[in-house]
This record gives C-alpha cells, structure tokens and sequence, in this order.
C-alpha cells in the first residue's frame, strides 16, 4: 500500500502531511473524525459515515468542507493512489486555521485532512477469538454523541487497558451504568437470551457498527432491547461484546478479570459476527 494522504485540496505524500499550528484541531481539538473500513476496496457503511459526520459537523457549526459527492470522489482517488483494498479511512474536519482565541471565528475555511492505515481483511477466525475488557471510569464531556477529535480521555482508557492485558476498557458513569468501550460500543446477552446495548444519549457515541447490528438482528428476528446495563449485570451476563469500524464484532470473555458467561465466545455474538462478515461483502 502507498502512503498517501489528503489535505486541503492536495495529495501528498504522509510523511510530509501537515496542518498549521494555529488550526483549531490543535488548538482546542475543535474538530470532528469518521472512521470507515475499506475491504474488497469498498466503503463498509460509507453512508451511515457521511450521515454522522453530516450531523456532528452540525452540532458544532461547522461547514461541511465539501458537497457528499465531491467527497466520494476524492475518497475514491485516495482510495486508488493508496492502492487500498483492506484498511480504515481516517477523515477529519477541523474549523479550520485561525489566530487563537476561544470564540468560533467566522469566515474561516474547514480543514479537512484524510489519511489510510491497513487494516487486516475481516477474517472469522481471528475476530471470532475473544477478548479481555476492563471498567474505567467515565471522565469524557456530555456531548459524546459528537464525533470529536478530543480523543483524550480515550487514549488514556485504552492505555490503562492494554497495560492490563486488556483489549478494551468499558466506561462506567456515575450511576455504575456502562456507557460504552472507548473506541467501541458495549453489549451484552442476558441469561434470557435478550440482546442488549446501551440506548443512544449524549453519553455515548451512536456507532454504525452498533447501527448495522441491530438493523441485522431485527433482520433475523432477534429480540434487542437499547437500555442501560450495569457493571454488575454485564459480569452476570450470558454473552458480551464490542463492536467497531475497526475491530468488527469482538466476543468479550472477561471483564475486569471476571469470566462471563462460559468464558468463550457465545453462540449469539458468533451469530452477528457471521452476519456482520456477509453484510461487509455485499458493501457495493
Ligand atoms: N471509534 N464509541 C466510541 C467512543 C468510538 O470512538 C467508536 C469508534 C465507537 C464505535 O463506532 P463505529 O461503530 O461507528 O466505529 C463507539 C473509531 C473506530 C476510532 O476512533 O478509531
């Protein structure tokens, strides 16, 4: 795979990609990012992408740097001179560069930065093994529903997680109730046999992964409820799970060292990770 990434209007080789210190991204993370995986050279949910970033773009009074369609085209060309067949689109919008100070300037231009990573083709095997989470502490802002670049909180979750062995950290709020990985979304299968994640606030991010599964689920029939669930009733739980752009639909078999469920990876989540894999395949 080449490495090329786009900025403001040019391709450019990633090693010399660069923004201005005083764009707004750096300065007061006052940008928003999508993140869309690219297998068979297809955008998986290109829509479901476009749309939320559509909608946080908005929520921050932010102007779309570009029409959807023109947006498409310099994807696709990117795509191309990468030689992309397997790997995770970066996009990020900033408001753009502007001498520092708090208030969003007016009349300033969007930056809009995009960069590719290889991403490993989905394979059933490998995301089928399960995986470790661990529960932190939720300390994000109350606008997580926004796709934002103020990632901080996160990286210092998934450090605590992987310094523990752990694959990812599950965010508990206040009233003990998880809100979500932080990268992924969380989910669990009670002993009931009832799918459930967390409904969609301001406390968590709406993934279109999450999206897919459900729409997949309700396809098959299955039975999902979008509420809240405990630290405790997660240990307690059947099944759980993790989904995200980049790492699909991963089995969680322990959390915070305790086993869940069997300890293996559950017929439930192997179900949606099946469907998950056909539903990435028929990506046009
Ligand atoms: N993260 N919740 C948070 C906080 C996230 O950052 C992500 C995605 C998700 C899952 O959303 P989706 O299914 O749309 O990927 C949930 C991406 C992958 C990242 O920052 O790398």
């Amino acid at each position: 795979m080449a490495h090329i990434a786009y900025v403001n209007g040019a391709y450019v080789p990633h090693s010399s990609a660069v923004v201005h210190i005083e764009d707004r991204g750096f300065q007061f993370a006052d940008a928003v990012y999508e993140v869309i995986a690219v297998q068979h050279g297809k955008l998986v949910d290109g829509d479901g992408h476009f749309d939320r970033l559509a909608r946080s773009l908005n929520e921050l009074s932010i102007p779309m740097p570009m029409s959807r369609g023109a947006l498409k085209l310099v994807i696709r060309e990117l795509l191309r001179q990468n030689r992309a067949q397997f790997a995770a689109l970066y996009l990020q919008v900033s408001r753009g560069q502007a001498p520092r100070d708090f208030p969003f300037p007016s009349d300033i231009e969007p930056t809009l930065v995009m960069s590719v990573k290889r991403l490993k083709p989905f394979d059933f095997e490998r995301t089928s093994q399960g995986v470790d989470v661990i529960t932190i502490k939720d300390i994000r802002w109350k606008r997580c529903d926004i796709k934002t670049v103020s990632l901080l909180a996160g990286a210092m979750g998934k450090t605590e997680a992987v310094n523990k062995g752990a694959f990812e950290a599950w965010q508990v709020d206040a009233d003990g109730m998880i809100t979500e990985g932080t990268s992924s979304n969380a989910w669990i299968v009670t002993p009931d046999g009832e799918l459930i994640t967390r409904h969609t606030d301001s406390a968590i991010l709406g993934g279109i992964t999450r999206h897919t599964v459900l729409k997949l689920a309700a396809d098959q029939g299955l039975k999902y409820v979008e509420r809240a669930f405990s630290v405790d009733e997660a240990k307690a739980a059947a099944e759980a799970f993790t989904t995200s752009t980049t790492a699909f639909i991963r089995p969680v078999v322990k959390i915070d060292g305790d086993t869940v469920g069997t300890g293996t990876p559950g017929p439930f989540c192997l179900k949606l990770l099946t469907l998950y894999g056909q539903h990435m395949e028929r990506q046009s």
